[in-house]
């Protein structure tokens, strides 16, 4: 079965929108498997440019897409951006995208929590997306959410709807906020009901039957690794498990529908919010990699701290998620430079690690161990073909791929589409 599980190896944003719509003219169904509207992901076509948050990145193709059980839903966010890309021309229909049943609502309520705790954490606060995300999940683990098959028997809801809002008073009370306003809540879910609805099914049922018949699933994650909620640098994390373990559980396939487990890679590194960054460069180095790179926040504009590659991360990554091949985007944000610095390591106070221990203070005090390599002046920027790299690009990538200890499958030279060079093919596989 020639299935392909693209996840992000880094903090997120390493171009995963990018590569799940480039294998997406070869896939038949496309399925977001975690996270929700804190995702940003970037397609570029030609004059276009597509950002999709919620979406899978199938549905600009109009192939079939699916978000499964594992996503948390903002309704009013979905009926947005199915607007803003209908506007762009893409067709979406329930024939082409199909909701789980299951997947738990962001609710109005979240995202002020989101935001009232934020706004009360001072210099500890995460940076999150304050867009609902981690109350959401929360809710869903504590067994109080509301989910989207709910929407279909909005006047049974009374007793759920006592549990959470009993819940949410209190906490909004210790932030002097009012109690939530259960009629207004109703009218809201009543009015977005009737849109959201007829996208509704048994997606696990889907993606079995498609399975079943041989067709070709492409599962899309979202964040990235070291943003796990259990692998990465928490509390500095997201709230749902961003490893590719979760394509299963977050859409009811199961574990061997996984097929090939592609890792995408930025070739330097970057994070949005707050938290350890051991190879983070708050000097001219970064501010390059930030301008080449254009690394501001898809979702909320912010700017993306840079540095460069980390191979001890990545190879944690590679491990935890069990990538089978990676993806190297962005190679051309380094042309030019004299040298370049990987990361082989750490020095925490008199001790040296090869992996991130996991305790927040040793995270914190970690100093990346570096080990120099040569750049290359001409440019990489668009090239389709191994052939078009320059000797020493390639020496990089070949020492990426010892350090992490996983092959390259694709390498990107450009926000654009095709400026794609196919090392192997991932769906073959
Ligand atoms: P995602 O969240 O992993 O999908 O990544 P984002 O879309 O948030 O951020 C990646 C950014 O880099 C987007 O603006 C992409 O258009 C852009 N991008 C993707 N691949 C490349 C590449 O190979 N080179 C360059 N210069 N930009 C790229
Ligand atoms: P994509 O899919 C980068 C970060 C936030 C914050 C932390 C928690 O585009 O790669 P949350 O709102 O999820 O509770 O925020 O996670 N974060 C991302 N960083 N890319 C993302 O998604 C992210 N989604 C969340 O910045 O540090
Ligand atoms: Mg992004």
């Amino acid at each position: 079965m020639a299935n392909v599980t693209v996840i992000g190896a880094q903090w997120g944003d390493e171009g995963k929108g990018k590569i799940v719509d480039w294998l997406s003219e070869r896939a038949d169904v496309v399925a977001r498997f975690q996270g929700g509207h804190n995702a940003g992901h970037t397609l570029v076509v030609g004059d276009n440019v597509y950002k999709l948050s919620l979406l899978p990145s199938g549905i600009v193709r109009g192939t079939l897409s699916v978000i499964g059980n594992g996503v948390v839903l903002d309704p009013w966010h979905f009926r947005d951006e199915v607007a803003k890309l209908k506007g762009q021309g893409v067709m979406i229909n329930p024939g082409n995208l199909q909701i789980a049943e299951t997947c738990p609502l962001i609710l109005p309520f979240h995202r002020d929590l989101d935001g009232l705790r934020e706004d009360a954490s001072g210099a500890g606060k995460i940076g999150t997306t304050r867009r609902g995300i981690g109350p959401a999940y929360e809710d869903k683990v504590g067994r109080r959410a509301i989910r989207v098959c709910d929407l279909a028997h909005l006047d049974d809801l009374g007793p759920q709807l006592d549990r959470l809002t009993a819940h949410h008073d209190a906490l909004r009370a210790g932030f002097g906020e009012a109690p939530i306003d259960r009629e207004a809540l109703m009218a809201e879910l009543r009015d977005i009901a009737g849109f959201i609805l007829p996208f509704v099914q048994p997606v696990w049922l889907t993606l079995n039957k498609a399975k079943a018949e041989g067709k070709r699933i492409l599962f899309e994650g979202a964040q990235g690794t070291l943003l796990d909620i259990d692998h990465g640098t928490y509390p500095f994390v997201t709230s749902s498990n961003t490893v590719a373990g979760t394509a299963a559980s977050g859409t009811g396939l199961g574990p061997s529908g996984a097929g090939f487990v592609l890792g995408i890679v930025k070739a330097y590194t970057t994070r949005v919010g707050s938290g350890p960054f051991p190879t983070e460069q708050e000097n001219n180095v970064g501010q390059r990699l930030g301008e080449r790179g254009h690394e501001f926040g898809t979702v909320t504009g912010r700017k993306r701290r840079c540095g460069w590659f980390d191979a001890v991360l990545v190879r944690q990554s590679v491990a935890v998620s069990g990538v089978t091949g990676i993806a190297l985007t962005k190679l051309d944000v380094l042309d030019g430079f004299e040298t370049l610095k990987i990361c082989t390591g750490y020095r925490i106070g008199d001790q040296t690690f090869d992996y991130l221990p996991a305790h927040a203070q040793d995270q914190a005090k970690a100093e990346a161990i570096y080990e120099d390599i040569e750049g290359w002046q001409d440019t990489t920027a668009g090239a389709r073909s191994w052939a078009d790299l320059p000797a020493q690009a390639i020496k990089y990538i070949r020492r990426i791929e010892e350090l992490i200890g996983c092959p390259v499958t694709l390498v990107s030279t450009s926000p654009e589409r095709d400026d794609t060079i196919l090392v192997r093919d991932p769906f073959a596989d």
